[in-house]
């Protein structure tokens, strides 16, 4: 019997609309130099009008299962962290069950993690899979396009569409997850939220005619700093409790939120910038799908060896933050 937990197959997607930052200034006072330089970001996918989350989650969720040269009656569970659902309810990870065919398994969405949501569903999976062996599927997706406001300036400019998903097992040759860690600061909230449509604010016609409900809050500075700080730390914490150091690290694959973001946690760890993945500028932030998506692509273009050890770390709404290592 075999001892490694970890990851199986991995697979992304992405829908085929890009859209440059020249195309926003339809839309926006904005400027492709102003985006470039605050954010690093060329270029994002938009899915095509006829696409839902469910149809990015399921197209990422085939390449991953393909990878691992499964087919989808073996899939024990499946777990999809989103913030941007099918439907309000039931949850993203109900209808991709439907979507598959996969047998009835337990399926259940972590919502309102922000982008932090994929590591921490691949903890989560990492757990259950010690707990009683099972393979998981692991999706990341976000359709933000269609539920932002494309008229604010602060915001629009920074998501993109896409999808990642790995697969979660115990076998000879998985990837191993070596070490996790998480955390929540529920204090700062307010920093990065949406608050109306839930409890405290319900959806009314008020509420959509004012466009609450496509307000995503966000204090830019704020969220900027605590985001390097908890990446940073996050980092440090899980190679702590591995017992190894940075220089053991042969790539970090962070968060893909903003080019300086990722530039400020890579000084902060003293790594050498080649040694962190960006794809930032071609995707922008994919909220939960740009770890999975970031990971899939590193590897696809060959920048992870086997025997590597690639560190992963996450920041989102909550505050939520997670680091992951990983040993190829
Ligand atoms: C949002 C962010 C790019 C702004 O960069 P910044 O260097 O802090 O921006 P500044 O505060 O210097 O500038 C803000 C100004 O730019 C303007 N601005 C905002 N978006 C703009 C855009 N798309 N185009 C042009 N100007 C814009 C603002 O209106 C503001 O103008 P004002 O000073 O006249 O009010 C940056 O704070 C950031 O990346 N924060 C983290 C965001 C993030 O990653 N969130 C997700 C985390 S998971």
């Amino acid at each position: 019997m075999d001892d490694r937990i970890g990851l199986l197959g991995f697979g992304a997607y992405v829908p085929e609309r890009c859209m440059n930052n020249q195309e926003w200034t339809q839309y926006v006072d904005t400027t492709d130099e102003w985006i470039t330089t605050r954010t690093g970001i060329k270029r994002r996918r938009i899915a095509a009008d006829d696409e839902t989350t469910v149809d990015l989650a399921a197209a990422a969720a085939e390449v991953a299962l393909a990878d691992a040269g499964m087919a989808v009656q073996d899939v024990d569970e499946i777990i999809v962290a989103t913030d941007t659902p099918e439907v309000y309810t039931p949850d993203t990870a109900a209808f991709l069950q439907d979507r598959l065919g996969a047998r009835r398994v337990p399926a259940f969405d972590l919502g309102g993690s922000g982008c932090a949501g994929f590591l921490l569903g691949l903890d989560l999976a990492r757990a259950r899979v010690q707990q009683r062996d099972r393979r998981i599927l692991v999706v990341g997706v976000e359709l933000i396009s269609r539920l932002m406001n494309w008229h604010d300036r602060n915001i629009c400019v920074l998501f993109g569409d896409g999808a990642g998903a790995v697969v979660v097992g115990r076998a000879a040759d998985a990837v191993e997850i070596v070490a996790a860690t998480a955390g929540t600061d529920g204090s700062k909230a307010d920093i990065l939220w949406l608050e109306a449509g839930g409890s405290r604010v319900p959806f009314s016609r008020e509420v959509a005619a004012s466009g609450a409900h496509r307000k995503l809050v966000m204090k830019g500075r704020e969220v900027f700093r605590e985001a390097v700080h908890h990446m940073a730390a996050a980092s440090r914490q899980v190679l702590e409790d591995a017992g190894l150091g940075i220089e053991d690290v042969a790539l970090v694959v962070p968060h893909q939120a903003n080019l300086r973001i990722i530039q400020a946690v890579g000084g902060a760890l003293g790594i050498a910038a080649e040694r962190v993945f960006i794809n930032v500028h071609e995707y922008g932030n994919t909220g939960s799908a740009s770890v999975p998506l970031a990971l899939w692509e590193a590897r696809q273009m060959g920048r992870i060896a086997p025997g590597d050890l690639v560190l992963l770390t996450a920041f989102g709404a909550g505050f939520h933050w997670s680091a992951v290592l990983l040993q190829f």
